[in-house]
């Protein structure tokens, strides 16, 4: 077994984090690993990236919005704070049970959270919060995350079983400040293996312009790909619609193993 088994991805909106997530998801799966793609974006759409058809799409419910399953779980309704709940709800069925498998990826969709005013523990983000420790903790497979701009779904004692987080970063001064804040935020959280992925790069100047403000150290690069554009457009998976993306990602994945992995 390799030492890197969780991959969290993180960054600010639109610069291909689900894009990346769904590249090393079907990478990890063709180099033989058990793959749970997790969907921690409420805008979603990973299952799209992953070329996941329609039907299974349809089938996909966040967690977040399983109201008989929360209460059942927790104890009370989802949306109500402030009463009594479990916090320490049964999830070890919920990532077989509730997951859908394509092209032999699992993938769960977690769903957003209505926080509802500061630090809010309601029962759904008791829920996932259980779901997500589970999952980092308690689950063998190779796990890989998409976020948000943010690490919402971990905490203190989850975040350093994460091995590592990608923060996709791309040629803009806005990604790099959000990958800024995303640094300090994983710091606090003393999460490990913190590098960044260029995306969307078109010349040794996008280059040079992401390593020069990255927080972080750059593990690699994709590059700007119409590719990548016409299967997002067309609902096809990034792995099968951009082969030159993939063979890039493959080069990330190599650099992750020899870093963290080996
Ligand atoms: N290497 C690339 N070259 C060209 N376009 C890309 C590349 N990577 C991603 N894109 C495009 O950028 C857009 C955003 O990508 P993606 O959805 O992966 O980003 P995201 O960070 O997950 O966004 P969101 O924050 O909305 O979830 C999509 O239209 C996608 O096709
Ligand atoms: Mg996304």
């Amino acid at each position: 077994m390799t030492a890197l088994n969780k991959i969290a991805i993180s960054g600010k909106g639109g610069v291909g984090k689900t894009a990346l997530t769904a590249l090393l998801s079907h990478i990890y799966t063709e180099r033989g690993r058990s793959v749970i793609a997790i969907d921690a974006d409420p805008a979603g759409g990973l299952a799209g990236a992953l070329g996941f058809p329609a039907e299974l799409i349809e089938k996909l419910k966040p967690i977040s919005e399983m109201e008989e399953l929360i209460y059942e779980r927790t104890g009370a309704k989802p949306g109500t704070s402030g009463g009594f709940f479990s916090l320490t709800p049964r999830v070890d069925d919920i990532p077989d049970t509730f997951s859908v498998r394509h092209d032999d990826i699992r993938l769960l969709k977690l769903g957003s959270i209505d926080l509802g005013g500061s630090g809010c523990m309601c029962p759904e983000s008791a829920m996932l919060k259980a779901l997500v420790t589970h999952l980092l903790l308690y689950r063998d497979e190779m796990m890989i995350m998409d976020m948000e701009a943010g690490v919402e779904h971990l905490g203190r004692a989850t975040a350093q079983a994460v091995d590592a987080m990608l923060i996709v970063v791309e040629p803009g001064r806005r990604s790099l400040e959000v990958a800024e804040r995303i640094t300090q935020l994983a710091g606090d959280l003393k999460l490990r293996h913190l590098y960044a992925v260029g995306n969307k790069v078109r010349t040794d100047l996008d280059r040079a312009f992401i390593v020069d403000n990255s927080p972080v150290p750059v593990i690699g690069y994709l590059s700007s790909s119409p590719e990548v554009i016409e299967a997002d457009l067309k609902g096809l998976s990034v792995y099968k619609a951009a082969p030159a993306t993939v063979a890039e990602a493959q080069v990330i994945v190599d650099a992750l193993e020899a870093a963290i992995g080996a």
